[in-house]
């Protein structure tokens, strides 16, 4: 792919070209590990073959994504004798490059690494841009860096491991890539057979890196347009946070994108038809996600931690129409009561 950070990123059509620049990429250094969690070390890492290395292995889960998994690394790295030549590769879904890019943008004051996104979730969103984290006191990635990996090698061929409900997690970035700036990549989903052939998920996630790439090569650092992506989040990640475990990111999000459709169509004359679209869109993939009425501002609570949020105000990215979206909209508290109250009364289409 094209453009400053872009370069980096190689979407692989065949094991030979996985295991080519697999080799090229990790030949220079001193040492390698790779960090996997249970499932990817079972079912991805054979396919890279006898890997010279110390493979680290954590448990899987989001819990998982936490200050002591990350002592974990930083402890087998030090008893390994990693210097700074040395080389992590993340090998996993969000979870882990997420964590494993955190653990190595730091380690030593930073070493290399290297994405291999095994998951929908991390082959389009969580492992391209160059943002690392870990959630702390049961608060989304509110630890982390930016840190951009050497390499991202996206090969969608370990997707046929991945469960289908964890696909279609993966499946609402894609969404939200469309709804925030795509309206044909938006019709182009509303007919993708999730259980499709693999030809059809290169052009997806294809499609969905070149339009996250396309925003952060404007804004690398998240200063203003950056924010665009995360439209679904600010309620998306309040819902995530209080509903761990047991709810997995994509669900999350899917929810939060309606909430956020409503308050973009009561601050932003976001069309009712567009509105209604969002909502008959996500509720034919995603289960309704329910908590009780009393539990409502706990949840919303965890609103306040969003790290967009400036002086005390809650500021949202808000959409003004399918494939147009503005960010550091100001949201009042009892817009986003309202928006729990449509989301969970809303039927399907
Ligand atoms: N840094 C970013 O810009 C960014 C963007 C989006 C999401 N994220 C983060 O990503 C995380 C969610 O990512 P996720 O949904 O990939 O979660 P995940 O890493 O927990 O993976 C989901 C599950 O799928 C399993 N798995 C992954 N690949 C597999 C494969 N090929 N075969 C079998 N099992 C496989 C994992 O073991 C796990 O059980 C969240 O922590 C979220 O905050 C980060």
């Amino acid at each position: 792919m094209q453009g400053e950070f872009s370069g980096n990123i190689h979407l692989l059509n065949s094991q030979e070209d996985l295991l080519r620049l697999f080799r090229e990429s990790s030949a220079a250094y001193s040492k390698i590990a790779i960090l996997t969690d249970e499932n990817t070390r079972d079912h991805c890492l054979p396919l890279l073959g006898n890997v010279p290395g110390t493979n680290i292995s954590i448990p899987a889960g989001e819990e998982n994504k936490n200050i002591g998994s990350a002592e974990k690394i930083w402890g087998e790295l030090l008893a390994a004798g990693f210097d700074r030549n040395s080389l992590l590769i993340n090998m996993g879904g969000g979870m882990i490059t997420d964590l494993g890019g955190f653990a190595a943008s730091v380690f030593k004051r930073g070493i290399d690494f290297i994405h291999v996104p095994t998951s929908l979730t991390a082959q389009i969103d969580a492992a391209i841009g160059g943002k690392t984290g870990i959630n702390f006191e049961e608060v989304k990635n509110q630890v982390g860096t930016f840190a951009w990996p050497e390499k991202v090698l996206v090969f969608p061929d370990f997707l046929k491991s991945l469960p289908h409900r964890e696909l279609k997690s993966g499946f609402a970035e894609a969404m939200k890539h469309a709804i925030i700036s795509d309206p044909a990549y938006w019709e182009f989903l509303k007919t993708f057979d999730l259980t499709t052939a693999n030809k059809e998920f290169l052009n997806l996630i294809d499609k969905s890196i070149q339009i996250k790439m396309e925003i952060v090569e404007k804004d690398p650092m998240e200063k203003k347009e950056r924010k665009m992506l995360n439209f679904g989040h600010s309620i998306g990640h309040a819902i995530e946070s209080f509903l761990q475990p047991g709810l997995l990111h994509g669900e999350a999000v899917a929810a939060g994108m309606i909430c956020e459709a409503y308050i973009s169509s009561k601050i932003l004359d976001f069309p009712l038809s567009a509105l209604e679209d969002i909502v008959c869109q996500v509720n034919k993939r995603f289960h309704k996600v329910s908590w009780e009425n009393h539990q409502t501002d706990r949840i919303i609570n965890k609103v306040y931690h969003d790290k967009k949020n400036k002086n005390g105000k809650l500021l949202f990215s808000l959409i003004e129409d399918i494939g147009s979206c503005i960010v550091e909209q100001e949201v009042g508290i009892d817009l986003i009561h309202e928006s729990f109250r449509f989301y969970q009364n809303k039927g399907s289409c």
